[in-house]
């Protein structure tokens, strides 16, 4: 999955040649997943139909200040347009264009929602090779990098003129990973790396029987998602789940047994920055797991069941830099019992359920969670659903690490 998932995208198209390349743009951003609306000038409509665009948006292109449908006129509102996109890209952006940019001038619809936008514009000229050096394009360009504009630089090549040079607009290509990258290098997880462990672990009785127990791993692949969505590169150790995740920076690694999750965990712990380890791992499992289905001879039977590693309290033992966090389900005197885990394990922060709570605990899709710091610092959080507890999880980490 690409960071511009789930983002609004409103492309401004201007009058250029390389209009024509909007079109697979438009593609390569829906293909990302995400939502996209088209304003064109006038102008542009010379060089690729609005039609076009609005099939391949799957929404209206608009073009003028109103719409004029039988006798009834529709007003296209710019603030609205501009407040609506999260992310702003105008390509190809004439020399024309970026002049009125530059100077505030907003004589089409375009124009305008540039200016009432709050939201990060990307600018991909366009144009013959002598007007993108001449000083006043150049003075334009400056300008709008001062207005804290992204410009995503013209290529070199044959240009419509017959030219040839610099001023081709970037491929549509370039400008999306262009625009991923700068999204990449803002997140405050960039470059960070994260262990995360999700769902049950099941202890095996025999080739058809576990141990196991009801947490579903929503908790954790919520972590993971959030982690992603920061710019973290995240180790997903997953025990069974049906859980699903799909992001490019997510790697899941799937294990059914404590003793595979904590080899797992092992593996990548000594290169992450961060682990979070979430998983309810079975504290105990079978001394001997037998080779063959267990038949019922007796009435009764007993296991005998030994610890499993405690994975969590492993990291513990040899972290270094690492900034580790573990989890707490307890149902009586819970805030001294969590206080008591995160200092034998070792932890930098605890995250503690009660089931006394509604709502709280690995079944529901919803948690109600108290933070606690190695300083013994408590937040208490309200009851919410997994993925802003999740949020709420990071927000106290990246307090704690990277203030
Ligand atoms: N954990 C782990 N490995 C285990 C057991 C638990 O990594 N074998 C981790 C869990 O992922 C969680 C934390 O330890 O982050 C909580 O474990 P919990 O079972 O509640 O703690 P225990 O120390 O086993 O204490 P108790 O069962 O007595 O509450």
């Amino acid at each position: 999955m690409s960071v511009l998932s789930g983002k609004k995208i409103l492309l401004g198209v201007t009058a250029g040649i390389a209009a024509y390349k909007t079109a697979y743009l438009v593609r390569l951003f829906i293909k990302a997943g995400a939502e996209v609306q088209v304003i064109m000038t006038p102008a542009a409509k010379d060089f690729v139909t609005p039609l076009t665009l609005s099939t391949l948006s799957k929404n209206p292109v608009h073009s003028t200040f109103y719409d004029k449908k039988d006798d009834n006129e529709t007003w296209n509102n710019h603030v609205d347009l501009g407040l609506w996109a999260d992310l702003f890209i105008i390509a190809p952006a004439t020399a024309n264009t970026l002049s009125k940019m530059s100077d505030g001038i907003c004589d089409n619809l375009l124009l305008a929602t540039y200016l009432s936008a709050k939201c990060k514009v990307y600018i991909a000229p366009a144009m013959d090779l002598d007007m993108y050096k001449h000083p006043s394009t150049l003075k334009n360009l400056t300008t709008l990098v001062s207005y804290g504009n992204r410009i995503i630089p013209a290529e070199s090549g044959e240009l419509a003129s017959g030219l040839v040079g610099e001023g081709r607009m970037a491929e549509p290509e370039r400008i999306v990973s262009f625009i991923e990258q700068d999204l990449l290098d803002g997140l405050p997880l960039h470059h960070k790396k994260i262990l995360i462990t999700a769902g049950p672990t099941y202890e095996a009785i025999d080739p058809v029987r576990f141990i196991g127990n009801h947490s579903s791993g929503k908790m954790g692949f919520e972590l993971a998602k959030v982690a992603a969505k920061l710019g973290a590169e995240v180790y997903l150790v997953s025990g069974p789940s049906n859980e699903t995740v799909n992001h490019t920076l997510i790697h899941r690694i799937d294990v059914v047994s404590a003793e595979e999750m904590y080899s797992a965990c092992h593996q990548y712990f000594e290169t992450v920055d961060i682990a979070i380890l979430s998983a309810a791992v079975a504290d105990f499992k079978p001394s001997e797991v037998a080779a063959q289905k267990i038949k019922k001879k007796s009435a009764t039977m007993s296991l005998e069941l030994v610890p499993t590693k405690d994975i969590l309290a492993s990291l513990g033992a040899i972290k270094q830099s690492q900034f580790l966090v573990g989890f707490a389900l307890e149902t009586n005197d819970e805030v001294a019992n969590a206080t008591a885990k995160l200092e034998r394990k070792n932890l930098d922060m605890i995250v503690l359920n009660s089931l006394q709570d509604k709502g709280a605990g690995f079944k529901n899709s919803t948690n109600k969670v108290t933070i606690i710091h190695a300083d013994k610092r408590m937040v208490i959080f309200e009851l919410k659903s997994k993925t802003y507890v999740a949020e709420d999880i990071f927000n106290e980490i990246l307090n704690e690490k990277y203030a």
